[in-house]
């Protein structure tokens, strides 16, 4: 979080001298805690880009219902877009009196263009000011964010299409369960990330809506075309009930929950992949690049891009968490509680940005070790596979699973393995079944490629997927 309060002491005296935009109505100042605790400048400045725009626009709507010249307009319009350089530059010098990025950008603009900046709030209010703000940043955000989980599906995929054909255990209840390949548990996160880009163009519907123009909360009494502000903003709607418009903000909570989910699907990849980088199992290797050493023990090669990506969703659910809360109870319409939506939203979308970039360069270098998964691989995991055979033979499945648990049960009394089990062992529980129908079962390469069925996991189907998604997200 940016440093608040830094010589409050200085700003105070400076803010003194210096008129409020609100200032008319009070006759004495505001407290230096108070001005601290009330500003959100510090961190609402990053939506200078979205402010200056929609004034622009605003400006333009005034211009054409008569309310600004058109020498105003225009002397408006290149003062904003001044104002929008010093943003981008980081030339711009902020005031102690600057509350929040709309008081800011309008004492700028003031002071560069004069009198005419007085007439750019005429019908408008920072409530539906800091709604529209704010819709315009999620909208370029949940963008962003789409462009970063389409990476990391790239990466997977990637992965995924060298490992068509590698086996592995897959895992129910952290047992093992039955063979798998490494392609079909890249491609098992592929279809999250998938849903969870779903969720966001879904949302992104919601997002488009225009506030401006509900004024503080009841509307707008200055002939302004919302139409034509909807389609300069490029909204494809209008909001339809002005107080609705200032005091909606599902469309952060929304942002949020996504953000939340795809924290918990990064979690849950992580998760398996901090697994399989353990000793343990061995089945992958981060690259150092996205590793990190232990300060005492030499031997030690850490998987903390993907503990950080565990541990941040964490958070995510925490920002949630905090806008829900924060608008649980509110009355209509706008209340100051709704500022405290901004720095859990801004939070989610770095945390993310930055997390979904180191998962997909670490799942693009990670090194996959065939043999070790392979050797982590049992016979007893071709169990089913035993009992799937009786069923062919005519065994009612529930039959078949009650003899082929008994065979397990005999196999670990002798200590051998299933297929090692002696034969008369085997026909005392099911006398046709013959030594070759045996071997032929324990074959765990043949055992995958018959889950041949769509989304199974044999090679053939997991090579079908890999060029389903190779296809749609563009090689
Ligand atoms: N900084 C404020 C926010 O983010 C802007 C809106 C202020 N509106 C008001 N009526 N004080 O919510």
């Amino acid at each position: 979080m940016p440093q608040r309060g830094v010589g409050v002491g200085n700003r105070y005296e400076e803010r003194m001298s210096h008129e409020k935009l609100w200032g008319g109505r009070f006759a004495e100042h505001v407290a230096p805690d108070m001005a601290t605790f009330n500003d959100s400048f510090p961190f609402d400045r990053r939506l200078y880009a979205e402010d200056i725009h929609g004034s622009i626009v605003w400006a333009q709507a005034l211009g054409a219902a008569g309310l600004l010249t058109p020498a105003e307009r225009d002397a408006l319009e290149a003062g904003l877009m001044q104002v929008h350089a010093e943003f981008a530059a980081g030339s711009f010098v902020p005031h102690p009196s600057d509350e929040d990025i709309h008081t800011a950008v309008e004492r700028r603009l003031g002071e560069l263009v004069g009198a005419a900046a007085r007439k750019l709030h005429t019908g408008r209010s920072r409530n539906d000011q800091v709604a529209t703000d704010l819709r315009l940043y999620c909208r370029t955000a949940a963008a962003q964010l789409d462009t970063h989980l389409h990476h990391l599906q790239a990466a997977l995929v990637q992965q995924a299409a060298q490992h068509t054909a590698t086996l592995m255990p897959g895992y129910t209840h952290l047992q093992r369960a039955q063979p798998i390949t490494f392609g079909h548990w890249c491609l098992a996160y592929v279809e999250m990330l998938a849903r969870d880009r779903s969720r966001l163009a879904d949302a992104t519907h919601r997002l488009n809506v225009l506030p401006l123009g509900a004024g503080a909360l009841a509307g707008n009494s200055m002939g302004v075309d919302r139409a034509s502000l909807a389609a300069a903003l490029g909204f494809t709607a209008i909001s339809e009930n002005s107080l609705d418009a200032v005091s909606d903000r599902d469309f952060v909570a929304e942002l949020l929950f996504i953000a939340a989910l795809i924290g918990v699907h990064l979690s849950r990849m992580a998760e398996d992949l901090i697994l399989y980088s353990s000793s343990e199992f061995g089945f992958i290797e981060l690259a150092d690049a996205y590793s990190t050493g232990s300060s005492l023990m030499p031997q030690k090669k850490n998987p903390d891009s993907m503990e950080l990506l565990r541990g941040k969703s964490g958070r995510l659910t925490g920002n949630l968490m905090a806008i829900l809360m924060v608008l649980k109870g509110l009355p209509l319409a706008y209340n100051k509680d709704m500022q405290e939506d901004k720095e859990p939203l801004f939070d989610s979308l770095d945390t993310l940005a930055l997390g979904l970039r180191v998962a997909a360069a670490a799942v693009a270098t990670l090194h996959v070790n065939a043999e070790r998964m392979h050797a982590a691989l049992d016979s007893a995991m071709l169990a089913t596979d035993l009992a799937d055979m009786l069923v062919r033979q005519g065994v009612p499945f529930r039959e078949a699973h009650g003899k082929v648990g008994q065979l397990v049960r005999r196999a670990l009394a002798l200590g051998v393995a299933l297929p090692d089990l002696p034969l008369a062992e085997v026909q005392a529980v099911q006398p046709d079944l013959d030594a070759a129908q045996l071997r032929s079962v324990f074959d765990l390469a043949q055992s995958v490629a018959q889950k041949n069925s769509r989304g199974g996991t044999a090679p053939a189907q997991v090579a079908i997927q890999v060029a389903r998604w190779q296809a749609a997200l563009g090689g």
